[in-house]
């Protein structure tokens, strides 16, 4: 069986020297990072419901990939929590009414039913969604640069290459068990890409959180091309023994 990678670290001890007065602003200034980082803070928190949802509609079949959800899940809930403590340092949040707000959210995965038909689909969904948010935080440098520490920096390199990794652990899942189905990825990736949300379309699901202006057309395609261009690749035996995961 292959295995997931799983990288090492903790938001906690990063941001353990670090407190909100380092980082006061003006009442605008902290509106706009709350702008910023409360969509991010949902979106990994959503996690948590598309698992429970996977497993509601009994869609996890491979030993596979529930070693990989339970490895991806660990991780998002590390992200989350970590945006709580940026939200706590940065932006005038509090830890309480962060988890009071995200319990309050609903969640309706209609919106993704298509690629929620067998471990296959979502497989490939979850592939080409981590891949986007690899990019997407990527494309977030200035944003952390600007809050005034270089542990935020080190934060962004921590979460975007934890994304890189899901992405390729969810490609190994593909390679390892589907390998007969590869023909299928691109008409999948064509409607995942199409489908570009608006944020209130946004249902809570964790994937097609495709909203704000990082997500352009190119960005998705380009997404596009490097799942199927890592998909096509075959497994090496580190691979299989998750010692390296990393997309190219
Ligand atoms: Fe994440
Ligand atoms: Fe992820």
């Amino acid at each position: 069986m292959i295995t997931p990678v799983r990288r090492n670290w903790s938001p906690k001890e990063l941001f353990n020297a670090l407190t909100p007065v380092m980082f006061t602003a003006e009442p605008s200034v902290l509106r706009t990072r709350w702008k910023k980082l409360w969509p991010e803070l949902y979106t990994e928190y959503d996690a948590r419901h598309l698992k429970e949802e996977l497993s509601v509609r009994n869609l996890i079949a491979t030993e596979e990939a529930a070693a990989f959800f339970d490895a991806w899940a660990r991780d998002e809930e590390r992200h989350a929590e970590g945006f709580i403590q940026i939200m706590e340092l940065v932006a005038d949040g509090s830890e309480k009414d962060l988890w009071e707000r995200l319990d309050a959210r609903s969640h309706n995965f209609s919106a993704i039913n298509e690629y929620l038909k067998d471990e296959f689909s979502v497989m490939v969904m979850i592939a080409f969604d981590e891949m986007c948010t690899c990019h997407a935080y990527a494309a977030d440098k200035s944003f952390y640069a600007g809050l005034g520490s270089n542990r935020f920096v080190r934060w962004l390199r921590e979460v975007t290459a934890d994304e890189a990794v899901h992405s390729m652990n969810a490609v190994n899942v593909i390679r390892a068990r589907y390998s007969d189905r590869i023909g299928e990825v691109g008409t999948i990736l064509d409607g995942l890409t199409s489908g570009v949300a608006d944020e209130s379309d946004y249902g809570g699901t964790f994937v097609l959180d495709y909203f704000g202006e990082k997500y352009t057309k190119e960005m998705l395609a380009n997404c596009r091309a490097a799942i199927l261009r890592n998909i096509t690749k075959p497994l090496t035996t580190g691979e299989r023994d998750g010692r390296s995961g990393r997309p190219s």
